[in-house]
């Protein structure tokens, strides 16, 4: 048994529905880059979003402690995404059979033992040759702290301290593949960060969920290819050109082009998680909420209380005490 529950789909889909997810991402047919996260004002001002997560891969290399200029890991990890569905907003119709899918319903009860799931996004991620994703937990949710309007490490290290729990809103996500990619496995630490990972293949039509707020994990990388992962930049657009073919473009210009099964293709879902009514009532009618002010004076109350300092450190020190004081990621393979 390991320490953090999951569920694994195999299949997941019928064979047809699953057919259709491919024609469907196909059909959306342009991606853009993840990588343009919003900073925000006041404490870690200017820093990138998930700053916890892209220090500790510079830091340590990934999960295999490997070594290389800054500019190709950034291209590594600088992975395509866009929204199938937001809410009851569908962006790319024919997603809602996946949105509801009672299986990932089912499971998120078990999750957190709570019963009442409302699906809250679908997005896909696309990585191509060469490509990878940093070990991270995802951002968690707080009533009255959101990652649209709060540095996201910070979302990440109030999770991690355990002192807010009252105050999070327990989510769960589902991954689905629907191809078999050539590396790219979804690793994962079901027993904790110091605990063995699971390298889980990337197979057609399987699919798991778990707290992927709570278990760390990552994209092992994918194949490379002859078209070179350092060619890419900020701002291009992984476009279907039909007949199999993918290609990397710049504006109107072409940069390299791929093969479907070259690429990784994953269909993320995410559901609240409520205890019951009134606690989703609290969450919409935004009572009990949290302030970002409230929240930094308890992180430096609890440091204070363990030690690490009687004066307040100036912001930016703050923001790195933080980051470690909370945030234990595991530690590269040897
Ligand atoms: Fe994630």
């Amino acid at each position: 048994m390991s320490t953090h529950w999951y569920q694994a789909f195999d299949p997941f889909l019928s064979a047809a529905d699953a057919d259709a997810m491919v024609r469907l991402c196909e059909r959306y047919g342009s991606y853009g880059m993840y990588s343009e996260e919003p900073t925000f004002a006041g404490i870690g001002q200017g820093l990138p979003a998930r700053y916890d997560a892209v220090r500790n891969f510079i830091k340590t290399g990934g999960r295999f402690g490997r070594s290389e200029d800054l500019q190709k890991l950034a291209a590594r990890t600088n992975y395509f995404r866009e929204t199938y569905a937001y809410g009851r907003e569908i962006k790319a119709p024919g997603v809602e059979p996946f949105l509801n899918h009672e299986g990932m319903i089912a499971a998120a009860r078990t999750l957190h033992g709570r019963p009442v799931i409302e699906p809250a996004i679908v997005f896909a991620n696309l990585l191509v040759p060469g490509q990878e994703l940093a070990v991270h937990t995802d951002v968690p949710e707080f009533r009255g702290i959101s990652r649209k309007t709060h540095p996201q490490w910070l979302l990440v290290a109030m999770h991690h301290s355990g002192l807010f729990d009252d105050w999070r809103m327990p989510i769960a996500t589902g991954v689905s593949w629907f191809h078999d990619a050539h590396g790219g496995e979804f690793a994962f630490y079901p027993d904790g960060a110091e605990g063995a990972p699971v390298a889980h293949p990337v197979r057609c039509n399987t699919a798991i969920l778990l707290d992927t707020d709570s278990v760390f994990h990552g994209v092992d990388r994918l194949a490379e290819t002859a078209a070179p992962v350092d060619q890419l930049r900020p701002g291009m657009r992984l476009t279907f050109e039909g007949d199999g073919e993918w290609r990397m473009r710049e504006g109107d210009q072409s940069v390299a082009r791929y093969r479907w099964q070259d690429l990784r293709f994953s269909i993320s879902w995410k559901a609240y998680c409520f205890r019951d009514e009134a606690e989703r009532r609290a969450w919409t009618e935004h009572a009990d909420d949290l302030s970002v002010e409230r929240v930094v004076a308890r992180l430096v109350d609890d440091m204070r209380a363990r030690g690490r300092f009687d004066e307040r450190p100036s912001d930016l020190v703050l923001v790195e005490m933080i980051i470690d004081e909370y945030i234990h990621y595991p530690p590269p393979a040897a």
